[in-house]
C-alpha cells in the first residue's frame, strides 16, 4: 500500500481490502498495547470506562471482563463505520446485556454528558485527530473530576511510519499531544517506557482535574 493510502486506512479504516488488511494488523500487533492500556487504567468493577478509537475491539473485550459490578459501563467510540461494525460483532453479548455501548462518532463530538466517565484509554489513536486541542478538551469535558486517562503507543514504530510519510499529520509527537492535554486542563501528564511480552512501548498518563 502507498504511504498516503496506508495512513488513511490506519486513521479511518474502510470496508475495503486495505481496511481489512489494517484491521488484521491491529489484531495481530496491537493486542499487547490494548491489554496494557486496560491494565494500567486501574478499572474498578463499577466504573464507567471509555475507549476512543477502539478499532476491532480487543481492548473493549478485555475491559468488559473487569466491569462485573452491575453499575459498570463500557463506552466505545470510533469514527470508522467498518471498525464500529466489527467491534459490535465482537462485543454483541455485552451490548445485548446493556453493559457496553458503542458509538460511531468523532472524539471531538462525544455523545456523552459532562463529568460522566471515570477512566479513559486509547491506543494508537491521537495521531489521527485533526485538532488535538478539540479532542482533548472533549475528553476533559466528559471525564469526572479526578478521572484518569491512559494512552499507549509504540513510539519507535510511530516515528518510523512518520519518517515514511505514512502519518497524515504532525500530531504524532507525544510532546504535542501532552501539551494539548495540559492546555485542556489535564494535570500530572507524563510519559513512561514499559515492557511486556518482549515489547517496549510508551504510556502517557493524565488526570482530569477540574
Ligand atoms: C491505528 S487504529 C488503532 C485501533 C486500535 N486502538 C489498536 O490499537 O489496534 C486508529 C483507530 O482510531 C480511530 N480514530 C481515528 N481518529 C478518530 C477520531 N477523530 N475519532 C474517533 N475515532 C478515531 C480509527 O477509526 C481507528 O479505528
Amino acid at each position: 500500500m502507498w504511504p498516503e493510502k496506508l495512513g488513511k486506512q490506519l486513521g479511518h479504516p474502510t470496508w475495503s481490502i486495505g481496511g481489512w488488511l489494517v484491521s488484521r494488523f491491529f489484531i495481530k500487533r496491537n493486542r499487547v498495547l490494548e491489554e496494557n492500556a486496560v491494565r494500567l487504567c486501574g478499572i474498578q468493577p463499577g466504573d464507567t470506562v471509555l475507549e476512543v478509537g477502539h478499532g476491532p475491539g480487543l481492548g473493549l473485550q478485555s475491559a468488559a471482563k473487569l466491569l462485573y459490578d452491575p453499575k459498570g459501563r463500557l463506552i466505545g467510540v470510533d469514527h470508522s463505520e467498518y471498525m464500529h461494525n466489527k467491534a459490535n460483532m465482537l462485543l454483541k453479548k455485552h451490548i445485548a446485556s446493556g453493559k457496553v455501548i458503542l458509538h460511531c462518532c468523532d472524539v471531538a463530538a462525544l455523545p456523552l454528558s459532562d463529568n460522566s466517565v471515570d477512566k479513559v484509554f486509547h491506543c494508537n489513536c491521537y495521531y489521527f485527530w485533526p485538532d488535538l486541542r478539540k479532542g482533548t478538551s472533549e475528553l476533559h469535558r466528559v471525564m469526572k473530576p479526578g478521572a484518569f486517562m491512559v494512552t499507549t503507543l509504540r513510539l519507535a514504530t510511530v516515528s518510523y511510519l512518520a519518517s515514511k510519510q505514512v502519518m497524515p499529520l504532525h500530531n504524532w509527537q507525544p510532546e504535542v499531544y501532552m501539551a494539548a492535554l495540559r492546555n485542556s486542563g489535564f494535570s500530572d501528564v507524563k510519559m513512561e517506557d514499559k515492557h511486556s511480552e518482549n515489547i517496549t512501548f510508551q504510556v502517557i498518563y493524565a488526570t482530569a482535574l477540574k
